[in-house]
């Protein structure tokens, strides 16, 4: 009796391990045959779409992976050098704003939503011979039936772990290398990229994990593409201070003005609690000395930001482009020698007020990102919290905080940090301050991982704008 009864609860066991798991077992026979023009070119894909990505799906709208293989990779062909086998998967994500995202898609789908959608990052993927893979992902909004708020964060950054996961679990059963996943995304979904690299197989992450029925695989990704990440949010208030201290117009989002003399000041006292961070973070520049900034947040740091932006105007002198109405900039022979910061500060404009990322008023995206299952908006940096506008105010948790930042992670000894990377940030792009992305790529490189990292002349906040250099890089380090 004791043993057949032992035996009764293995077979409900092992079947109730089996259907959990099964139930993330890839399906090669559920396609759709679409097809593209291109370049002049059809492209002919086999198209999975919607496929739930975790076992315990909380939104089944959201929790949804869409994936595209070249019909070539069928017929036993080569594109670009790939195989079935060795194709790289492309792994774009469409988080914009912190929002609930929906995968990217071969086809263009009906347009709606304050982010316009074209399929020309994953056309030109496909074209490439990479295969896509683009899952969905909560975001601050999502509630479920019960009105419950179940996208504050860290669930976007969960889910698209969760999707690599299954990518890495259904290896075997798809085409295309797991051990290649490039992921690339623009802005909040630019931050979710980084996540990706700086966090992968992480422990602060598996509880969430478990929770969706993630599946049994690591989520550690071979490389990151990320378009001007909005991250590094409980320092980025402070970053943007220092760099935009004396621009004191603003612009935001349809709202015009003046700073007041209270917003000065908050703006005088962010910018001068950022020299003591950024001197903390011990960066390295390329000849092993210490970046820093002095009282007036003068100092090497700030030669090097400068640095980016004088290679960014070369570049684009070097293409032709007519740079002499730019009195900011000291121009001899051909070679952009200096930039006046101030200078450029006025030509860049200011876009948010003090604090630009965890607002007095407690009402900005990343206080929406950062509520709860019950609260919608929360405080991520003490300044902001003791400065509060909002009577009912609360902070967040500091584990909330960190495991949205990738620079916590990066270094650590616990995560397996994506090796390649590549990050563009307009130097035109006025939502967060330029320091953000520089300590971002100084703390890679500083760690030995390889990163390649410009501030392209002129673009503003915006991503997908150098398809063709992208999928270059992307040759490169997967050849
Ligand atoms: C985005 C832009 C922002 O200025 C911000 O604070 C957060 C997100 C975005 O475009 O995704």
């Amino acid at each position: 009796m004791k043993v057949s009864l032992w035996c009764s609860f293995c077979v409900l066991l092992t079947f109730g391990l089996a259907r959990a798991q099964n139930s993330l077992s890839f399906d090669a026979s559920k396609y759709e045959i679409q097809t593209q023009e291109f370049n002049g070119k059809t492209i002919k894909v086999r198209a999975y779409e919607k496929i739930l990505y975790v076992a315990n799906p909380v939104d089944l709208n959201h929790h949804i992976l869409n994936m595209y293989i070249p019909e070539e990779y069928f017929n036993n062909q080569q594109i670009n050098g790939f195989s079935a086998e060795t194709a790289p998967i492309f792994f774009p994500n469409r988080v914009g704003g912190y929002m609930p995202a929906q995968p990217a898609t071969f086809l263009v789908p009906e347009q709606k939503g304050p982010f316009p959608y074209n399929n020309k990052t994953v056309l030109t993927a496909l074209s490439k011979g990479y295969i896509v893979a683009s899952a969905g992902a909560r975001g601050r909004t999502n509630r479920n039936e019960r009105g419950e708020l179940i996208g504050k964060a860290p669930a976007g950054i969960v889910d698209l772990k969760a999707a690599v996961r299954y990518l890495k679990f259904n290896d075997k059963l798809m085409a295309g290398d797991a051990n290649k996943i490039i992921s690339n995304g623009t802005s909040a979904g630019g931050a979710m990229s980084t996540l990706l690299g700086a966090t992968g197989n992480h422990a602060d992450y598996e509880p969430f994990l478990k929770e969706l029925g993630a599946a049994n695989a690591t989520d550690d990704i071979f490389a990151v593409s990320a378009y001007c990440p909005i991250i590094n949010l409980e320092n980025a208030d402070m970053a943007y201070e220092w760099q935009l201290n004396k621009i004191h117009g603003y612009n935001f989002r349809g709202k015009k003005g003046d700073l007041d003399a209270e917003s000065i000041k908050v703006s005088d006292d962010l910018k001068a609690a950022y020299l003591q961070y950024l001197n903390s973070l011990n960066l390295k520049d390329e000849a092993g000395k210490k970046l820093t900034l002095d009282a007036e947040g003068n100092g090497n740091f700030k030669e090097l930001v400068k640095s980016y932006l004088v290679a960014s105007a070369q570049v684009a002198l070097n293409s032709g482009t007519d740079l002499s109405a730019h009195t900011f900039l000291k121009i001899e022979a051909n070679k952009v020698v200096s930039v006046d910061f101030d200078g450029y500060m006025i030509y860049l404009e200011r876009m948010k007020t003090p604090p630009a990322f965890d607002a007095l008023d407690n009402k900005s995206f990343e206080n929406n990102l950062f509520g709860t299952k019950s609260i919608e908006n929360r405080h991520f940096t003490e300044y902001a919290k003791v400065h509060s506008k909002d009577p009912n105010a609360t902070m967040a948790d500091a584990q909330q905080i960190k495991m949205m930042n990738p620079m916590s992670y990066i270094g650590d000894k616990s995560a397996k940090t994506a090796e390649n990377w590549r990050v563009r940030h307009g130097a035109k792009d006025r939502d967060t301050g330029f320091a953000v992305p520089i300590i971002l790529a100084i703390t890679l490189q500083n760690k030995g991982f390889i990163i390649d990292f410009a501030l392209p002349w002129d673009k503003p906040h915006s991503g997908d704008y150098d398809l063709e250099e992208l999928f270059n890089w992307m040759d490169i380090i997967t050849k």
